[in-house]
């Protein structure tokens, strides 16, 4: 679909996040015919540029950053001509008069935060101190939104003096990943999985993030931030959320994130004995975790698995099951839905019997896998199964070009106005406010993460978190 004509201001225009992911994502939109090419692109960071020599550099970033199949010099020319840059320093004026003199009337106006959370107060403030903004202006925020309830609110008050809540778009790229969406289309689009969706049929679930990356070059930010505030708060959240939410009453913003908060204030408070922690030993040639935080003394988590529960009709008994890390066997995401046995079996009991499971893949190959019991094949009488129904996404609807990254989609959202994929103030600090004991308590109780090997499954006490309850994890593989 395409959309409004619009002006996209970009603070932070030549950091990462720029390079990474949204000026990439922006230019294979313009490819996909999703932007009238009159719209800009307005950079504004420290850097001295002018908008020639901002266009070269981002033709540069573009080259590293782009699949070479995608490439095509005379988009590329049409994407850099669509591009703007201002000088900015955000606490003096000069750089503002020249932003402000650069919006247009007859436009979507959005404004990007591609900057860290302590900034975002003062660009806000500017923004409407110079009359950037109309009331259907958009705001974009990146995480960390906050570090615990205390400065999520500030921060959500900050943005909130300036700015009504449907002018704000608080990004968790989770939210723009296609299985993330795939996740409500196949419950709320089949008439057979619902039904089950309950105490009643599932047994426990299992949501996973592992990665095989670790956390070099990021050590300063990750080593203040750990497991819990870098991928549980939100990212997980988000997945555990989209799972266990009540059937909204519409596919729209308010309809779903109402639902979502819901979830998220139904969690019980978790037991201490239901948190593991986990940082990564050295392995080979390759750092320990301590090492790529240059912290001997750090009892930051790299990894982290945890037993929840939901206290609502729903889910009432219902282990869910949560863990991620840094430097894993595997890049796996899922979620996965281990169903109950059959209430009585007519055939003889297996002791290796695995039951029903329905797992959605995120990452690597989106896709989806149902596990069903068959018969074995051949004469030796009624032995059972299980086997794959197995799909990926991409095989599945016989896609030709790349599935669209997550920023990209959510930037599109952001100039169309629709809020459903990004996380309202509310969701953000009830989810801080089921967090926050659990840190004070590893704080206050100087808890000490467990070493677990690199490129394994996390520390031994995360497998035993599911063993003493007579489960097992899925593998990362
Ligand atoms: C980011 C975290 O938000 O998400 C990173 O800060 C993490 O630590 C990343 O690696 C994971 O995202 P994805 O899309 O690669 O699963």
């Amino acid at each position: 679909i395409p959309v409004d004509r619009f002006d996209l201001t970009i603070f932070g225009a030549t950091g990462d996040l720029a390079r990474r992911k949204i000026l990439p994502g922006l230019y294979r939109r313009l490819r996909a015919g999703q932007f009238d090419t009159s719209s800009r692109i307005i950079g504004a960071s420290r850097t001295g540029y002018d908008t020639e020599g901002f266009r070269d550099d981002i033709k540069e970033s573009l080259r590293a950053h782009l699949d070479p199949a995608v490439w095509d010099e005379d988009d590329v020319a049409q994407f850099l001509s669509c591009l703007h840059y201002v000088p900015l320093d955000i606490f003096t004026d000069d750089g503002w008069t020249v932003l402000s003199n650069l919006q247009r009337d007859d436009v979507v106006r959005a404004f990007y935060f591609s900057v860290g959370p302590s900034l975002f107060g003062e660009i806000a403030r500017r923004l409407t101190q110079h009359k950037m903004t109309t009331a259907d202006s958009r705001i974009v925020v990146e995480k960390p939104f906050g570090r615990d309830l205390e400065t999520a609110r500030a921060l959500n008050a900050e943005l909130r003096a300036c700015f009504a809540e449907d002018q704000i778009y608080r990004i968790d790229h989770y939210l723009g990943k296609e299985t993330v969406q795939n996740l409500m289309a196949v419950r709320f689009g089949n008439a057979l999985f619902e039904p089950l969706w309950n105490a009643q049929h599932i047994d426990h679930i299992q949501i996973t993030a592992a990665e095989d990356l670790g956390v070099d070059g990021r050590g300063e930010y990750y080593d203040k931030s750990g497991a819990m505030r870098d991928m549980v708060q939100n990212h997980i959240m988000q997945l555990l959320c989209l799972t266990a939410m009540e059937p909204p009453s519409h596919y729209d913003a308010d309809s779903v994130r109402d639902e979502k908060l819901k979830v998220i204030n139904a969690l019980k408070p978790v037991l201490k004995g239901d948190v593991v922690r986990g940082q990564y030993r050295a392995r080979g040639d390759k750092p320990s975790y301590l090492e790529h935080v240059d912290n001997p003394s750090s009892t930051t988590e790299s990894f982290l698995a945890m037993k929840v529960e939901i206290a609502n009709w729903r889910w009432s008994g219902v282990p869910i099951y949560l863990r991620t890390g840094k430097r894993l066997r595997n890049r796996l995401s899922e979620i996965a839905i281990v169903f109950k046995d059959p209430p009585h079996s007519i055939f003889d009991v297996q002791e290796d019997r695995k039951g029903n499971l329905l797992a959605i893949r995120l990452q690597p190959d989106e896709g989806m896998t149902l596990r069903v019991t068959i018969k074995e094949p051949g004469p030796g009488g009624m032995r059972l199964t299980e086997v794959p129904l197995d799909m990926t996404f991409a095989e599945a609807l016989n896609q030709q070009e790349e599935t669209p990254d997550a920023y990209e989609r959510l930037i599109m959202d952001v100039i169309r106005g629709n809020q459903t994929l990004f996380m309202r103030g509310d969701e953000v600090e009830a989810a801080w406010d089921w967090v926050d004991p659990i840190l004070k308590g590893w704080e206050t109780r100087g808890d000490q993460p467990q070493q677990y090997d690199s490129f394994g499954s996390g520390p031994e006490d995360a497998l035993m978190l599911l063993h003493r309850d007579g489960r097992k994890w899925r593998d990362i593989v």
